[in-house]
């Protein structure tokens, strides 16, 4: 008897200590510390953001036009051969002197918004799904015809094509809206040596196989956060994570240098960048109701608005968020990455970048929330009344690309449920990182709490 209770007293204390080392999640909030960022000049950011080299290889400017033809919405009034050019794309320079057009931020960070360009503004009706940016085979051709017909740009187009050609066919997604910058990344970085950036035709390491789709943050957040990117994990200089678009065609670190050079400028023109203002009138004794519901129960995370303002900076762990989980754990089962990129160029130097995983998700400041729809990380939520109100997120839905319309009172794009997933134009929650669920913190409210709470949310 005594033996048994010496053997049980000790698996007792056993089992408690194990439990306070290996299985206590970490269920408390971790807010992150700023770090030094370098400052620039807004304006030369602008500038440099919509006309600037920061990718040097791309479509012969002749060719493009062929494909694309003319395009008479000059939304950037910008002059010369960008005039006519979508504000998506960019004639720069090549090394060798060609016209080229390269793809630029605003693929993914801008949007035309009731007619309007939005830019720092989320592209979520971006299509990944047909491949029609990227198609290797397009890329296959269009070698072909250069290589014989025009040697000089065939050399000024050679670093985009290759990348088409080497990761264009594994960044399909399963519905149109979400993006794929996450695995570009990743894919990049596998075919390039983490020091000199050297292109390699076969990857040199692996990354998991799936697409991880995500939703694009609104650039005028960033002023506030000290941890870039859903996850939270991108620390130190900002500016070296805006400029890792480069590494789509770079040909070596000189080049590096010279972008780097000019992207605190970038930083501090998106540091500018104001939310949108919501349009409409607002119901001002609602606004005022919603306010104190939402200091109660979501400014701990989220923060407070207006003057003085606070915001938190908080990562919250899995346990508690419970949303999708795919996102941040692909940064745990694939290391690599995470590696490279510590060990690499942008974590070298006098202002170092470096990425710290964490097994959750920033709670992000929502100025101008109200027109980011689709929600969470992973857009799979359509308009805020769903957002706060978990039961009525349609599992399927699908929204209207070519006529997109806005609802103004439900915050989001106006959407139908759909009995089932048909369609790269339905949103599909049942696929892996397409998941609606989590962040239930809405649930408890009745329906004029909820309206109350929206209401305020469109003044942020
Ligand atoms: C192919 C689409 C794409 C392109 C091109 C692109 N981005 Fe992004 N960007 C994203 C996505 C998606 C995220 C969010 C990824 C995540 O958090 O996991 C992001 C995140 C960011 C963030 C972080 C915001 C935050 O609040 O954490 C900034 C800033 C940013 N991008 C700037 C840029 C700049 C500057 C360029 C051009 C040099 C650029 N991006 C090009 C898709 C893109
Ligand atoms: C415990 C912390 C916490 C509380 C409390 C909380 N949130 Fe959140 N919220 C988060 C996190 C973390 C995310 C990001 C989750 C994700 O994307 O998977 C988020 C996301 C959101 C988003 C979507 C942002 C976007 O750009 O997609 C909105 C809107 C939002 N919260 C509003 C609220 C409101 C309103 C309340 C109060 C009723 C609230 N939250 C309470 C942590 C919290």
């Amino acid at each position: 008897m005594k033996k048994f209770c010496v053997v049980l007293v000790i698996a007792v204390i056993c089992f408690s200590f194990s439990s306070v080392i290996f299985y206590r999640p970490i269920q408390e909030p971790v807010p992150v510390l700023p770090s030094r960022q370098r400052s620039g000049d807004p304006r030369a950011g602008y500038e440099y953001l919509t006309t600037g080299d920061y990718l040097r290889s791309g479509i012969p400017l002749s060719y493009f036009k062929m494909g694309f033809g003319k395009n008479s919405m000059n939304y950037l009034k910008r002059e010369g051969f960008n005039a006519d050019i979508p504000y998506d794309y960019t004639v720069v320079n090549a090394p060798n002197g060609e016209l080229v057009v390269a793809p630029n931020c605003m693929q993914c960070h801008a949007q035309v918004f009731e007619g309007r360009l939005i830019i720092g503004l989320g592209n979520s009706s971006i299509d990944f799904t047909k491949n029609q940016k990227l198609d290797p085979r397009n890329a296959e051709a269009a070698e072909k015809l250069l290589k014989n017909l025009d040697p000089k740009k065939y050399e000024a187009a050679e670093p985009f094509l290759r990348v088409v050609k080497g990761i264009g066919d594994q960044l399909h997604t399963e519905v149109r809206g979400v993006n794929t910058a996450d695995r570009l990344a990743a894919l990049l970085a596998s075919h390039r040596d983490p020091k000199t950036f050297q292109w390699s035709d076969k990857p040199m390491m692996d990354i998991p196989a799936e697409v991880i789709p995500t939703d694009v943050p609104a650039w005028w957040m960033l002023k506030k956060k000290n941890a870039m990117f859903y996850n939270g994990f991108g620390r130190g200089d900002f500016s070296r994570f805006l400029m890792a678009s480069n590494l789509l065609t770079v040909n070596d670190t000189a080049e590096s240098r010279e972008v780097d050079a000019r992207f605190n400028d970038v930083l501090a023109y998106i540091n500018s960048i104001m939310p949108p203002a919501y349009p409409n009138p607002v119901n001002k004794k609602l606004v005022r109701e919603g306010g104190i519901l939402f200091v109660q129960n979501c400014s701990k995370c989220h923060g407070s608005y207006g003057n003085p303002g606070k915001y938190p900076n908080l990562l919250i762990p899995e346990e508690e968020i419970q949303t999708d989980s795919l996102l941040f754990k692909s940064n745990y089962q694939s290391y690599q990455f995470v590696e490279w990129f510590n060990n690499s160029w942008f974590a070298m130097g006098e202002h170092p970048a470096r990425l710290e995983p964490f097994n959750g998700y920033i709670a992000p400041p929502l100025d101008g929330i109200w027109i980011t729809a689709p929600y969470l990380h992973n857009g799979s939520v359509p308009d805020l009344e769903c957002l706060l109100n978990s039961k009525e997120r349609p599992r399927y839905w699908r929204r209207d690309f070519d006529n997109q319309e806005y609802d103004f009172d439900k915050l989001g794009w106006k959407y139908k449920a759909q009995d089932s997933a048909q369609g790269t134009a339905v949103y599909n929650t049942d696929l892996p990182g397409y998941g609606n669920y989590g962040h239930r913190y809405g649930d408890k409210f009745n329906s004029r709490e909820r309206k109350a709470i929206i209401e305020y949310l469109k003044t942020l």
